[in-house]
């Protein structure tokens, strides 16, 4: 006879397994072949606003400014502000210093006296802001193409469209492995999702907003950390589109050093975000609403599942269960099976994040070497 620990800790793995697995499926087979039902605009040119918030890019800030200037939307129509939060490396000078060199470029810097961290200094940024559609990346980013600016405005041109991010990839190196199998996942995960109706999870690679929309939500919050990620999430709660598209490609560097305390950080902020969004969700559109339940409770409850499926198991193991050890052994095994590997290393990234969050929320988090 199975006791009840075993079945319980059976039961617990199904769901915790067995709940991604088919929300993943649903989202391939019934979402991913869709058609938008967006209208785009090639033509749809309104003034943007790129905002590159910066705290000490100094290797990076000026590859960074080439990108943005290589892009083909017309040059009379775009504005880029870097926002600087007291970088000690020299960030600001690099900036003045490739601006004297690339005149044509409508370049600003707002150089803060002190780092109040990012939202801070992108609500600082959007209020000298002059375009109509305000995009933000990040300066350890590189976007794929010259056309990859045009495509993502091309999408606001509808106006069911409040928000677009890019699907995001990251740079050879470091720990690609499992870096690039949880993109792999992921890109197609977000892109459903926003056929669907929006996603929930926004990149800073490239997050463009309609600024009368980002206005209305209150700007970038300040208290927790995905300021990306909930805002459009906020977009989105007030009937908008908030969409992943396969047209806008991001590049990430990835650190090679210190790749776990990164993760974790970043896994903390998506949780910060899912926890202040779970009181808005009474008000999600309805094709949103199940969308941000399955992610949220992805992010904040499926984990501990696992967690206790694991500690069950092993616990009748250790008494001597044959099938609890035979059970052990193969979810070990299983290790070697990179997808899952990524899996299970994800959720103890987010079991990580969700006790950090107790002591630290990591609004202002230090940098790390890419
Ligand atoms: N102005 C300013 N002030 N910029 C900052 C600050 C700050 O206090 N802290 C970080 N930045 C800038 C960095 O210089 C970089 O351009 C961008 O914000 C992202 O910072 P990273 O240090 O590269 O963070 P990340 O890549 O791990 O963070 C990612 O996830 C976050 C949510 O978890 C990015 O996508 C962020 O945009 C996102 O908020
Ligand atoms: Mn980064």
């Amino acid at each position: 006879m199975v006791d009840l620990g075993l079945a319980i800790a059976l039961a617990l793995a199904l769901v915790h397994f067995g709940l991604p697995v088919a929300y993943y499926l649903y989202l391939r087979v019934v979402w991913l072949g869709r058609p938008w039902g967006v209208r785009r605009d090639h033509s749809f040119k309104p003034r943007v606003t790129v905002i590159v918030p910066t705290y000490n890019e100094a290797r990076l800030i000026e590859s960074k400014l080439d990108d943005i200037a290589r892009q083909d939307y017309p040059r009379g129509r775009l504005e880029v502000i870097v926002v600087d939060s007291a970088s000690t490396d020299g960030t600001v000078e690099a900036v003045r210093r490739w601006s004297g060199g690339s005149p044509g470029l409508n370049l600003r810097v707002i150089s803060e006296p002190s780092r109040m961290g990012k939202a801070y200094a992108l609500n600082n940024a959007l209020r000298h802001a002059s375009g109509d559609i305000v995009v933000i990346t990040d300066a350890d980013s590189r976007w794929n193409s010259e056309r990859t600016l045009s495509n993502a405005v091309a999408w606001l041109s509808d106006p069911t469209v409040g928000a677009v991010t890019c699907v995001k990839n990251p740079e050879r190196g470091g720990f690609l492995g499992v870096e690039g199998g949880y993109r792999g996942f992921y890109n197609i995960v977000r892109l459903a999702e926003s056929k669907a109706w929006s996603t929930p999870v926004f990149h800073g690679e490239l997050a463009a907003f309609k600024r009368e929309l980002l206005e209305a939500v209150g700007g970038f919050p300040t208290d927790i950390g995905a300021d990306d990620s909930h805002t459009a999430t906020l977009v989105a709660l007030r009937g908008y589109r908030a969409i992943a598209v396969d047209d806008v490609e991001c590049i990430e560097k990835v650190p090679e050093e210190g790749y776990h305390a990164w993760r974790v950080r970043r896994a903390q902020h998506l949780v910060q975000h899912f926890l202040k969004t779970l009181r808005h969700v009474g008000r999600a559109p309805n094709r949103f609403k199940p969308v941000l339940l399955v992610e949220a409770y992805l992010h904040l409850v499926n984990p501990w599942l696992l967690l206790v499926a694991i500690t069950l198991m092993l616990y009748q193991a250790l008494k001597g269960s044959f099938i609890a050890i035979v059970i052990s052994t193969v979810g070990l095994l299983l290790l070697v099976h990179r997808p899952y590997r990524i899996w299970v290393i994800t959720q103890l990234y987010l079991i990580m994040a969700i006790l950090r969050n107790i002591w630290i929320k990591e609004i202002i988090w230090a940098k790390q070497d890419k």
